[in-house]
């Protein structure tokens, strides 16, 4: 059988990337050019500066990429792209560039929900993954709780009100005088702390009365802050360890809660935070192999994942046109499908 090689192009927040995926599974090269150094002044994602980055960098690292692999764009069946959700000066570079080398070389164009594709950074390393499952990504963007039925049947089940769980820990580091991203920091010197030193008000728990499947952060940051305004003396690994404990915990019920109600047991995790050492040995501790984690390295924004997902559509002859265009947000309400 002929095999099938799609390029992916992810542009949606601060990393560049580029990769050719074959057979959905076969990562023949996964280049990413991370703007960290441009925006840790700035202790988040500064948008314009995300734009030009883009755009300064995407045409050299497709060049790498293609000089390296020894393969052409004629070499392409496809060329697979994030459109949403993102930001929208940054996705355009993306799916601008995107459309010329479709309609240059005439190859069909798939526009990618890239939500979708974190999760499908678990199908890069695990044959056959059985649908449906229960989806969780986990990003500094994102804090999602998913029915996933196939990829074209995905029901948002919870969604973050405030800030999503990766800006929580870049917000809390910048508190700490550490650097940005957080996440990695965080996580590295809550390994030397104790998790149950300070208890952080469950702010984010299930709340019984609204029995819903959302997230809110603010809480959490504000407790952090009160924290650290009254307590000088504490052990800044002893603050990581049980503010992490708190911002995850909270993943991990809501998460069990929705696959016993939905009588789904696998939860299939992805985006930046999956990569936490925390969460990682909570989900894996307790669920064992109904748990599915992409390696760290796939967590984080990367164009395999969406080349991979690409390949699902391509196979389903699902083709976007010309005029796709770019969106900042999953526009569906909870409950409903298809994100
Ligand atoms: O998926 P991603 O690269 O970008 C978005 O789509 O948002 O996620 C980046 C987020 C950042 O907020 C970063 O602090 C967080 O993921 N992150 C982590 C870890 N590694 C990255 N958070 C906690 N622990 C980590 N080890
Ligand atoms: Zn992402």
């Amino acid at each position: 059988m002929k095999t099938v090689k799609i390029l992916g192009i992810e542009t949606s927040c601060d990393e560049t990337a580029i990769a050719v995926v074959e057979n959905g599974q076969k990562i023949l090269f996964n280049l990413v050019y991370s703007q960290i150094d441009l925006h840790k002044e700035y202790f988040g994602v500064v948008p314009e500066i995300a734009s030009r980055a883009h755009l300064e960098k995407i045409n050299f690292l497709l060049k790498e990429g293609f000089d390296q692999s020894n393969l052409s764009y004629q070499d392409m069946d496809a060329v697979a792209v994030s459109n949403r959700p993102g930001l929208v000066g940054s996705l355009m570079t993306g799916v601008g560039t995107a459309k010329v080398i479709s309609s240059v070389f005439q190859k069909p164009l798939i526009g990618i929900n890239h939500v979708l594709a974190h999760l499908y950074s678990n199908f890069l390393v695990s044959q056959n993954i059985p649908f449906p499952f229960i989806g969780l990504v986990v990003s500094g963007g994102h804090t999602l709780l998913l029915k996933v039925e196939a990829w074209d049947k995905v029901t948002i089940k919870g969604t973050t009100i405030d800030d999503a769980v990766g800006e929580a820990f870049d917000k809390v580091a910048k508190m700490l005088n550490l650097t940005y991203p957080g996440g990695p920091i965080i996580d590295n010197l809550a390994q030397q702390g104790n998790e149950d030193a300070i208890s952080f008000p469950k702010i984010t728990m299930y709340n019984k009365k609204r029995n819903n499947y959302n997230f809110s952060y603010s809480g959490l940051k504000t407790s952090v802050l009160y924290f650290l305004k009254k307590q000088k003396k504490m052990k800044i690994e002893d603050i990581c360890a049980s503010f992490q404990k708190s911002a995850i915990d909270v993943l991990y019920e809501k998460a069990i809660r929705l696959a016993k109600s939905e009588k789904i047991n696998r939860i299939v995790i992805a985006g930046g935070v999956a990569a936490n050492s925390y969460l990682r040995r909570l989900f894996l501790e307790n669920l064992e192999n109904q748990v599915f984690l992409p390696p760290k390295e796939l967590c984080t924004d990367n164009a395999a994942m969406v080349a991979g997902l690409g390949y699902h559509f391509f196979k389903e002859k699902k083709f976007d046109k010309l005029d796709l265009n770019v969106y900042s947000k999953n526009d569906i309400p909870i409950g409903q499908g298809v994100i």
